[in-house]
């Protein structure tokens, strides 16, 4: 399959994309956006900034502007309480564009997002160790359960070339 060429930006600049990727949210998570569920996507979405106070967020655009995923970086995530953060969060690539290297991109966008905020670490807690796993240097540091099941936690730390 084909890379999928994308642009990122700063959720703050593309707004008409909240309330799409909030239902995405729903749809994905929906123990936890669902009706049901204690979250609220689209006021989770809402509330991320662009100054370096957490949380933070990006979009994957096409060259029509229309949004293909998400990634956030967050101050808490599962694992806060064994570990500082802060922690890629909410990953989301819509089902259409999956395994087109949307992902990935996400993935680096918050990476370099955290460097350029300060962070010395970052972390993340998945069930697809192998996303990262691929990437520059995450290790498993930790695992833990939660709903979805078996959840590891892989912490990155900032390459000195960033410095
Ligand atoms: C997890 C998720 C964000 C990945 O997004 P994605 O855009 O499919 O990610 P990528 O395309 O970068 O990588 C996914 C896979 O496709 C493969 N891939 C990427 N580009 C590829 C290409 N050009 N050709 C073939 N395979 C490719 C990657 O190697 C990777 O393989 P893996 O499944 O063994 O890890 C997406 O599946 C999703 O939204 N899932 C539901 C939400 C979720 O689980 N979020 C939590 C993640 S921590």
């Amino acid at each position: 399959m084909n890379r999928l060429d994308c642009q990122i930006i700063s959720l703050t600049r593309a707004p008409p994309t909240i309330p799409v990727l909030a239902r995405w949210f729903v749809e994905e998570w929906a123990s936890y956006y669902g009706p049901d569920g204690p979250g609220d996507a689209e006021s989770d979405l809402r509330a991320c900034r662009d100054d370096g106070v957490l949380p933070y967020s990006v979009v994957a655009l096409d060259a029509e502007r229309r949004v293909l995923g998400t990634a956030s970086l967050k101050a808490e995530s599962i694992g806060s309480d064994r570990f500082p953060g802060p922690w890629l969060a909410a990953l989301l690539v819509s089902p259409r564009h999956r395994r087109h290297g949307v992902g990935s991109q996400l993935v680096a966008a918050i990476e370099t997002a955290a460097w350029r905020f300060g962070h010395a670490e970052l972390y993340v807690s998945t069930d697809r160790e192998n996303l990262f796993a691929r990437s520059r240097g995450w290790t498993r540091v930790g695992v833990t359960q939660s709903r979805r099941g078996r959840i590891v936690v892989l912490r990155l730390t900032r390459p000195a070339e960033t410095l």
